[in-house]
């Protein structure tokens, strides 16, 4: 087999209906193996989980191996494998935080909560938002300082997805004028010496590093290396000028 492509992938064999409905969902988009996570949020939004079945139909379909499939699966709390035979989670799912932020701030006594029927309350590990923890996302809706009255709306209001905050996009914040410094800098217009950026050019020393603000900013400082330190992270090479 050395240096011949497989034509199936290995793993348990596809059901033909489930990847019939694995290709109807997916319709033309690319099968490219970076677009994974986008395909398994296609199949988790349609079904409210991930069938065993259609992660085979997938690894087919995207010629990917069933393991590396499942360990993106499995990976992620959002998203939750179900076997064959096994009952679908109810409707609405809520995931509590018990990571330690979460749980000192009170997880615990979330986590018992009966929020009605068709919701289920289970922990997850941290979901990045422990500096307004207990953290519990109501289906996608993340829900800081939770509280169980704040959770009860949330579940009886039926807000259940992530609200977007109003952002600027990359394109407006470029023409707005971010990152003009670091683009004057690697277009020569812009002399390190003469701005205020932090960076680190090869040959400062190593104790110097650990300002915020770097001490070898102005020429006479640079005049003071001792030529036997050595640069332990380079930077890009259009920032690593030495001052003279
Ligand atoms: S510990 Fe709960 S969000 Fe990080």
């Amino acid at each position: 087999m050395k240096g011949k492509t497989r034509p199936i992938p290995k793993g348990r064999a596809v059901d033909a209906k489930a990847l019939a409905d694995v290709q109807a969902l997916l319709g033309d988009a690319p099968r490219r193996r970076d677009l994974l996570i986008e395909h398994l949020h296609k199949l988790n939004d349609h079904h409210g989980h991930l069938p065993a079945a259609q992660l085979a139909a997938l690894a087919q379909e995207m010629r990917m191996a069933l393991t590396e499939v499942y360990e993106v699966a499995t990976f992620y709390h959002h998203f939750e494998v179900v076997k064959e035979g096994e009952p679908a989670p109810p409707p609405l799912t809520v995931r509590v935080c018990d990571s330690i932020s979460c749980e000192l701030a009170g997880a615990q006594q979330l986590l018992k909560l009966n929020l009605g029927p068709g919701v289920r309350v289970i922990p997850a590990p941290c979901v990045g938002r422990c500096e307004v923890a207990p953290c519990v996302h109501v289906g996608e809706n993340p829900v800081g300082n939770a509280t169980a009255d704040k959770l009860r709306a949330a579940v009886d209001k039926k807000q259940h997805d992530c609200p977007i905050e109003p952002y600027i996009g990359y394109q407006e914040y470029r023409k707005d004028g971010g990152y003009k410094l670091i683009r004057d800098c690697l277009a020569g217009k812009l002399r390190i010496a003469s701005s205020r950026a932090c960076w680190w050019p090869p040959g400062a020393p190593v104790s110097a590093r650990s300002g915020s603000i770097c001490a070898m900013n102005t020429p006479a400082a640079a005049r003071s290396w001792k030529k036997s330190s050595r640069c332990l992270k380079p930077m890009h090479p259009a920032l690593c000028r030495r001052f003279t």
